[in-house]
């Protein structure tokens, strides 16, 4: 996610300094080549040491220091960053970089640097709030930093409220985002995820084992790269990725109306959902009582909404179905791909390992509409987020020339 990318982490004296510490050990597992640089009050909580040992790099603590800036003086330092992450950023910090005051490293490189700048603040709740907090951060704002706000909670301070350094998922989401090209921005997506419920009685319903983490992970993709994207999402109790406008749905029949009246202004729509083929013919309005004989329940046909979006499709829309099959995939794969007039399709082989439902990896066959066959490695869904997104990218591409 992160390979290849330089970011520098400016550190500032809060409780949260330890979190900070974790923080670098995740961007250095994702790829990212990671440059700390304290302020004198960080070094109060944590020693360089522990950020010295987790970055692989020296770190920045002193501007004044002969050695440090004979190897690489503070101007390079701010010169070499992707991105210029703060975490935790104290109320200090953020006064000073509102009033461009440049009096220690940290400050003085974040006044030379061109880099994008993401502020992840940590301290007390009155802090936070003070006017004067408030002010800075509009004022970061015009000048074109990024904040990441502080979580709300129980804080180190034993207050509660806001103040909390973002949840380091969160912090590491949004490097990402703005790290990554907006390849698909402008772009109304769509994307369906999860399984349906039918139901049969208020109580009890027909479904599938779908974990709806395809659908979020194209959902989350497709925000990282900037499109506006809608999830269409069936019941699965997966948090929607940030950014994202997610519609939450029941049954087929209720995904089949949210998707169809967003379809005529989508650039695209990707349908990962795992939709029931079947409802149950009538919904009971009582529990079913126990009877001790055979029950049967009468089902009848969903609607195919990948074949309605199918018969209506714009000549500039991109149309994705997925393929869950246990034997014959491609021709099965093949065959819907004609049927439901897609631009290609995603098959799954529900038979291996490692692929499928409620995984997080996944392994598929991408079949093009020009009949060409596209085995994928086994890679994580949101790698196979990101295969599909470059195919759909390409495709746009060439419906617009
Ligand atoms: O025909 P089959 O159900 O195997 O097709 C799978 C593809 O069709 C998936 O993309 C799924 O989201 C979509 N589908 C649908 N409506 C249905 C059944 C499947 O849109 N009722």
């Amino acid at each position: 996610m992160l390979r290849g990318k330089s970011i520098l982490l400016g550190v500032s004296g809060g409780i949260a300094v330890y979190k900070a510490a974790e923080l670098v050990r995740l961007l250095v597992k994702k790829g990212a080549s990671v440059h700390v640089v304290m302020t004198a009050n960080a070094q109060q909580f944590v020693t360089p040491l522990t950020f010295q040992v987790l970055s692989n790099n020296t770190v920045g603590i002193d501007l004044f220091s002969v050695e440090s800036e004979s190897r690489i003086s503070h101007i390079q330092k701010a010169r070499l960053p992707d991105l210029v992450l703060l975490a935790p950023a104290t109320a200090n910090l953020m006064a000073k970089m509102a009033a461009g005051i440049a009096d220690d490293y940290l400050t003085t490189i974040l006044l030379a640097t061109t880099a994008p700048v993401l502020i992840c603040p940590a301290m007390n709740v009155k802090m936070w709030e003070h006017p004067a907090t408030q002010r800075n951060l509009r004022i970061l704002g015009e000048l074109g930093h990024q904040v990441q706000p502080p979580a709300v909670g129980s804080l180190a301070c034993q207050e509660e409220g806001a103040g909390r350094l973002a949840e380091l998922g969160d912090i590491l989401e949004r490097a990402v985002r703005i790290l990554t090209p907006p390849t698909l921005g402008g772009r109304r997506v769509l994307v369906s995820a999860g399984p349906t419920w039918e139901s049969f009685d208020p109580v009890r319903f027909l479904s599938n084992p779908s974990s709806g983490k395809m659908g979020y992970a194209l959902a989350k993709i497709a925000a990282r790269r900037c499109a506006q994207v809608y999830l269409v999402s069936g019941p699965c109790f997966l948090e929607a990725p940030a950014g994202v406008e997610q519609i939450c749905v029941t049954s087929a029949l209720d995904m089949r109306d949210a998707i169809l009246r967003l379809s005529p202004q989508l650039d695209a729509i990707v349908m990962a959902a795992a939709v029931s083929d079947y409802r149950p013919s009538q919904k009971l309005p009582q529990k079913l009582k126990k009877v001790a004989k055979e029950l049967t329940v009468l089902l009848e046909p969903n609607p195919d909404i990948l074949a309605a979006l199918g018969e209506v499709k714009p000549a500039t829309q991109v149309l994705v179905g997925f393929a869950a099959e246990t034997e014959d995939l491609l021709k099965n794969a093949k065959d819907k791909l004609v049927r439901k007039n897609l631009d290609f399709i995603v098959a799954n082989d529900l038979s291996r390992k490692g692929a499928g439902f409620c995984c997080d990896t996944n392994e598929v066959t991408i079949i093009e509409r020009n009949g060409a066959v596209i085995d994928l490695a086994p890679m994580t869904k949101e790698d196979v987020a990101s295969e599909i997104w470059d195919r759909v990218e390409r495709l746009l591409a060439g419906v617009k020339n």
